[in-house]
């Protein structure tokens, strides 16, 4: 390591800046808003533009020669002159001790900026040694995704309370325990959710409280997996994920999902596997409670989404009745996530103008089903659990006065490496979902399926057709 990473405090610290251009400019923007005084030697005409904007005294554009400057009154230099004034510069700068960058010169710099990410009062810096900027900004990416946004509301909640909390918590050991309470309990959450108000009055009731737990409470976060494919993870489902100490997830969650989880996290399946059943909706909501009760971060990961026929909302009424904290991380539905990947606008101008989700669990009875309401022709009917009930589907809608050649698709493990979708008619759609080998699996009927990638691609749409390319 030749750079040791430190944070300094550049507020009304005066430094030079030298050089012309986008680089001399990005560096004074970063010194600008660190608060330092720049003293910016340039020739560049449109250097007033560029410190309009800055406080008043903040920035001085000077014109003389910067080796003539007193190097006295500067804690840094930073050149960006891009020809030799720049090893001037760098040796001008060690002979009085000052500090020196040079841009893109690692080997005449005594100090670098790293790739740095600004959340107020929490920053990151990544540096790889001047050996690669673009190595460093992919991982500001990276770590970038899985900081929450509101990270740096947390830190200066906790800032404010901080003398206060140290008073009242005289022992070092039970001050940490109060933090960790803090960030890994409700109030955390509670913070990074926006909830501001929330938040601070529940630090300032613990620090009173005389009785705050001084294990973290646990708690429970309800988030949709998506519908396959990890990438479509929320951000705050990867948050989530990653600070888990068990997982109960069900069976539409696949194993790239769980990849992306902390790696000590413990699994638990409660889903049906393999034809035979799951625990059960009881036995699930129990065991979830008791891991939250025992103080550990819970997530209960649900395919697509957690509210669209996930049982979500019983999980959730099951919890708060618990006196459990939850959190629920939204996910993306099946529809969307397979609509998106076959290119199917689900809506469509006037063409297309209601969305509808039905689960097919009752599709063959007619007591309660009402296929009326999906006759409309402007209506796009999205089917989950409906593989097995495709014909009921089909001789209820059609029954129901909707056209028998209106588009239709089945949508087969969607947004996973072996997705497989199947267009024809409504007429048809029956004998298309019979050719599904494995689901799970959705079914779209509405005229927007003939705007799909997926019906262009397909030259016939009938089902002898459609077997073939299978
Ligand atoms: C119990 S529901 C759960 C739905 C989930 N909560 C959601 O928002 O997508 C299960 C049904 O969702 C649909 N489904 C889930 N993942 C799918 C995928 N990757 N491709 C197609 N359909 C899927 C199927 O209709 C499946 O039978």
């Amino acid at each position: 390591m030749r750079f040791l990473p430190l944070f300094f405090d550049f507020s009304r610290a005066e430094v030079a800046l030298v050089g012309d251009g986008a680089a001399a400019k990005a560096k004074l923007r970063l010194l600008l808003a660190a608060g330092a005084r720049v003293r910016w030697f340039t020739d560049d005409e449109s250097a007033p533009a560029a410190i309009a904007d800055a406080p008043r005294g903040q920035t001085d554009i000077c014109s003389i020669d910067p080796r003539q400057a007193d190097y006295s009154s500067f804690v840094a230099v930073v050149s960006a002159a891009g020809n030799r004034l720049d090893d001037e510069m760098a040796a001008l700068a060690r002979a009085h001790n000052v500090p020196v960058n040079v841009v893109d010169r690692p080997d005449l710099s005594s100090f670098i900026f790293p790739a740095i990410i600004d959340r107020g009062d929490v920053v990151v810096a990544i540096g790889t040694g001047g050996a690669s900027p673009v190595l460093a900004r992919r991982l500001r990416q990276r770590i970038e995704a899985l900081l929450p946004a509101r990270i740096g509301d947390l830190a200066a909640l906790m800032r404010r309370f901080r003398q206060r909390a140290a008073q009242a918590k005289r022992d070092a050991g039970a001050l940490r325990r109060f933090w960790e309470h803090v960030v890994d309990g409700p109030i955390g959450a509670a913070a990074l959710g926006g909830r501001w108000h929330e938040a601070e009055t529940a630090v300032a009731r613990a620090i009173e409280h005389p009785h705050t737990p001084d294990n973290p409470s646990g708690m429970v976060f309800l988030v949709g997996a998506g519908p396959g494919d990890p990438d479509l993870l929320t951000l705050r489902a990867l948050q989530a994920l990653q600070n888990a100490d068990i997982i109960f997830y069900d069976e539409l969650v696949t194993a790239e999902i769980l990849d992306r989880a902390r790696r000590d996290a413990k699994r638990v399946p409660v889903g049906k596997r393999a034809g035979r059943p799951g625990i059960g909706q009881d036995a699930i909501n129990e065991r979830v409670a008791e891991a939250a009760r025992q103080g550990l971060k819970v997530v209960r990961l649900k395919g697509g989404d957690p509210f669209i026929f996930g049982r979500g909302g019983e999980e959730l009424d099951y919890l708060r009745q618990a006196g459990i904290e939850v959190v629920v991380v939204p996910g993306v539905t099946a529809a969307m996530g397979c609509a998106a990947e076959a290119g199917l606008p689900l809506l469509f101008r006037n063409e297309a103008t209601q969305l509808t989700f039905i689960s097919a669990q009752h599709a063959g009875d007619e007591a309660k089903t009402d296929w009326s309401k999906y006759a409309d022709p402007k209506t796009t009917l999205v089917v989950y659990m409906g593989l097995g009930k495709a014909s009921a589907v089909r001789d209820g809608l059609i029954a129901a006065g909707r056209d028998a050649g209106t588009p239709a698709a089945v949508l087969l493990r969607g947004t996973r490496q072996d997705s497989k979708y199947l267009v024809g008619r409504l007429d048809e759609i029956a004998a298309l979902a019979a050719l599904a080998e494995e689901g799970p699996g959705l079914l779209v009927v509405g005229d927007v399926v003939a705007r799909s990638d997926i019906w262009r691609k397909t030259a016939t749409h009938n089902v002898e057709l459609a077997e073939m390319a299978a």
